[in-house]
């Protein structure tokens, strides 16, 4: 068998061209002008800005609060493919606003509450600004509302994958990275504003709705049935889920007593195999990160990847294998747990799930981990662009952060010697558990725990462009 098989999403060819539609659709409205112009204290009130400078998505996320906490409460009917209901948003305001947006992409928006009194809305694309009657002081914890509804829409990304609100035959799936999840609530749509969130959704009875976290409630009335998800650990919004559908679910526990929900149609064997990869990925990263473990498979989405979606993984039509699992598995640790900070810090993701399969590959199919780095060593694709440098929103999943970034650990590997690698492994997530961090948050930890200078390594393995060749090799 390949050792590792693609497990990024497959690059369709086509719609490359949508791409920069989103990130620039104008934004006027409000929030516009300088992000770090906040007024402090007793300051005057301005808006927050439209988004957070990230380098791949300028105006993702949006300046002047931190969300705290999601409340989500939907409906969705599948025949017409409406969704309605309502986000309840609790954020810190971090300066004194007089206006705050909140990313969307399609759908209406009806009306916003701030605090129990209703607010003006204005709308320029995917920003939304909301203008309370009076302003939010700085350091205030303050609620928004807001009620919306429509037909989601599926987002084409940068590099022509679908995401964002996905309809299959008798449900629905909502996969987020990186801004699908833009599609289906209104929010701070960037992964450095992780929150709580519960999602209350009502369906169809019959059908099942499965979210992150753990069902705390699940009633139905009227031919209707609401389930109720709860995520009591910070999440990034790329990593929130809604899988709908005619589900065969199931609830258990592992050996550790971790709950374990999945949902799947029929009933796949490598569901079974989820307790012993986490049992061994806990040997090797430390404690699992979450409250609850499962997956989410649905053959009727076709995707062609897999995502690491917060507590349980979706996969899609042909993404459920063992090296896939093992992978987005990984991923409850690297880019859940610890989080990003802004999408240039993706590889920081993609490498160290990448590294699990090879470690996986050596534990359990006797390919030693020098044999696949010496294989993304002579595969051309890993070299087009520094791991720690994509030069375009489109190269974000491209090889080199993927395979480049798990050669970049497996160097890292061989300067500090097994033990420190294997304490850094182990120690990375519980620095940073439930927070966020960057390719130089990684940097200066590996120097520290390592006490070594490895300014050379970063140069040629994380920053330099092409193929190192000579003694750096
Ligand atoms: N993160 C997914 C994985 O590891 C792949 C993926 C899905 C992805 N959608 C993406 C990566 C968007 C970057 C951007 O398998
Ligand atoms: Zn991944």
């Amino acid at each position: 068998m390949d050792p590792h098989p693609l497990r990024r999403r497959r690059a369709p060819a086509a719609a490359v061209a949508l791409l920069l539609a989103l990130p620039l659709t104008g934004c006027t409205a409000g929030g516009d002008g300088d992000g770090g112009g906040g007024t402090r204290g007793g300051g005057r009130a301005a808006p927050g800005a439209a988004g957070l400078r990230d380098p791949y998505f300028p105006r993702l996320g949006n300046g002047g609060y931190d969300v705290r906490h999601y409340a989500l409460t939907l409906d969705y009917d599948p025949r017409t493919g409406r969704l309605s209901g309502s986000a309840d948003i609790t954020a810190r305001a971090t300066q004194a606003l007089s206006a705050f947006n909140v990313d969307l992409t399609g759908l209406t928006v009806q009306g916003a509450l701030v605090d129990g009194e209703a607010a003006a809305v204005s709308r320029s694309g995917t920003e939304v600004t909301v203008r309370p009657g009076a302003a939010v002081k700085d350091g205030a914890t303050f609620r928004t509302v807001i009620r919306y509804s429509g037909v989601p829409v599926t987002i084409t990304d940068a590099e022509g994958a679908e995401e964002g609100w996905l309809r299959t035959a008798d449900g629905a799936v909502a996969l987020g990275e990186p801004t699908g999840s833009t599609a289906w609530f209104p929010g701070n749509h960037h992964p450095s504003d992780k929150a709580t969130y519960t999602v209350a959704v009502t369906v169809p009875e019959g059908l099942e709705a499965v979210s992150n976290g753990e069902l705390t409630a699940r009633t139905s009335r009227g031919g209707r049935t609401t389930f109720t998800w709860r995520s009591t650990e910070p999440m990034a919004s790329y990593l929130a889920t809604l899988a709908i559908g005619r589900y065969r679910t199931t609830t258990s526990r592992t050996g550790s007593g971790l709950p374990v929900h999945t949902a799947a149609r029929g009933n796949p064997a490598l569901l079974g195999e989820i307790p012993e990869v986490l049992e061994w990925e806990t040997g090797k990263f430390g404690p699992y990160p979450f409250s609850s473990t499962g997956a989410i498979v649905d053959p009727l989405v076709d995707v062609q990847y897999a995502l690491e979606t917060q507590n349980r993984p979706f996969f899609d039509k042909s993404t459920f294998d063992l090296p896939t699992l093992v992978h987005e598995m990984a991923h409850q640790w690297y880019g859940n747990s610890v989080s990003p900070k802004s999408w240039r810090d993706m590889w920081l993701n993609e490498s160290f799930a990448t590294y699990a399969e090879w470690l996986y590959a050596e534990d359990f199919g006797g390919t030693p981990v020098q044999e696949s780095f010496d294989e993304a060593f002579a595969d051309e694709e890993n070299w087009a662009f520094p791991p720690a440098k994509p030069p375009t929103a489109e190269d974000l999943s491209g090889p080199p952060v993927y395979g480049r970034g798990a050669m970049v650990l497996h160097k890292v590997r061989q300067a500090v010697g097994d033990d420190t690698f294997f304490a850094i492994l182990r120690g990375w997530p519980a620095k940073y558990r439930h927070a966020n961090a960057s390719t130089e948050d990684f940097t200066r930890y590996v120097e520290a725990e390592s006490g070594k200078d490895l300014s050379g390594l970063w140069d040629t393995w994380l920053y330099g462009e092409g193929r190192p060749t000579g003694p750096s090799a």
